[in-house]
């Protein structure tokens, strides 16, 4: 019988990855963890433990390149390769004009593009090596246009997805697949932060685990969820930018506690 793959996830321990985890734990598949957030993940490991789970846990930033090539040797060391790559760390705040706030611009940058930059950085020579793997981006709904109570995250979602985007072709000719996932809200520290006016629908984390474990079976370039919203998405990013602009301008202040 084969060995299960070796899947690494980065942002293990908290919201989607940590979902992510437990799903996968359930499915018996070898992990890797890896995320900023110490206390958190050593109360994952304590639970994957109790579950038998197969799997090592290391703290590392993952814009820091020397701590996150640290942590993938010390994984590989003890899993071998890695199959699979769940880039799902991320970071993102509110940012409202008039304030550009240039330093979280750089920090959401450094986390959701480098960062996802760096730890495809950390596996693909051995992916290329044996000519095979997948890489999963965790990119957002929130990059298929500029949100103006978003701008720092919308504009490093968007930036993955065109780096995912760009990566696939080449990398499929050498036996590597690509997925960019573009969640919707998903409730957790993240999206529970932003001041909107009413509720907003959002799915849980255990759901969008379900997602993106499907994607790692299955493969795909994109996987979108939930699907409403995907759809929704889909028109705005084909509106007209008159059409959005005066769209931005209704549903921001009606939507959000705050102004922009
Ligand atoms: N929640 C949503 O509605 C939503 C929607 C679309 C896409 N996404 C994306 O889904 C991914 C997971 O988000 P989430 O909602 O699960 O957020 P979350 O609950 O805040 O989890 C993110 C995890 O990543 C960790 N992390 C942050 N910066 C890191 C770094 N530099 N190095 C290593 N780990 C780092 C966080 O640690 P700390 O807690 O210590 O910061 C946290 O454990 C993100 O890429 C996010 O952009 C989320």
């Amino acid at each position: 019988m084969s060995e299960p793959p070796h899947v690494l996830i980065t942002g293990a321990a908290n919201g989607i990855g940590r979902a992510t985890t437990l799903e996968l734990a359930r499915n018996g598949v070898r992990m890797g963890l890896i995320d900023i957030d110490s206390t958190g993940l050593e109360s994952l490991a304590t639970e994957l433990r109790s579950a038998g789970a197969t799997f090592v846990a290391a703290t590392a930033d993952v814009s820091w390149r020397w701590q996150l090539c640290q942590a993938v040797k010390e994984i590989e060391a003890a899993l071998g390769p890695v199959d699979v790559l769940v880039a799902c760390a991320g970071f993102g705040t509110l940012t409202l004009v008039p304030d550009l706030a240039l330093d979280t611009l750089r920090h959401t940058f450094e986390v959701n593009l480098f960062g996802v930059a760096e730890s495809i950085e950390a596996v693909l020579p051995g992916m290329l090596n044996r000519g095979r793997g997948h890489l999963v981006g965790v990119a957002s709904l929130a990059g298929y246009r500029g949100f103006p109570w978003m701008i720092s995250y919308s504009a490093s979602k968007a930036a993955l997805i065109a780096y995912l985007e760009a990566l696939r072709p080449g990398l499929a000719r050498r036996g590597i697949t690509v997925t960019t996932a573009c969640p919707g809200f998903v409730r957790t520290a993240m999206s529970t932060g932003v001041p909107y006016k009413r509720k907003v629908k959002m799915i849980e984390p255990e759901q969008a685990a379900q997602h993106l474990v499907r994607a790692i079976l299955r493969r795909p370039r994109n996987c979108v969820f939930p699907w409403s919203m995907g759809m929704g998405l889909a028109i705005l990013k084909l509106m007209p930018d008159r059409l959005f602009d005066w769209l931005m301008r209704r549903a921001g202040p009606e939507a959000l506690a705050v102004d922009f």
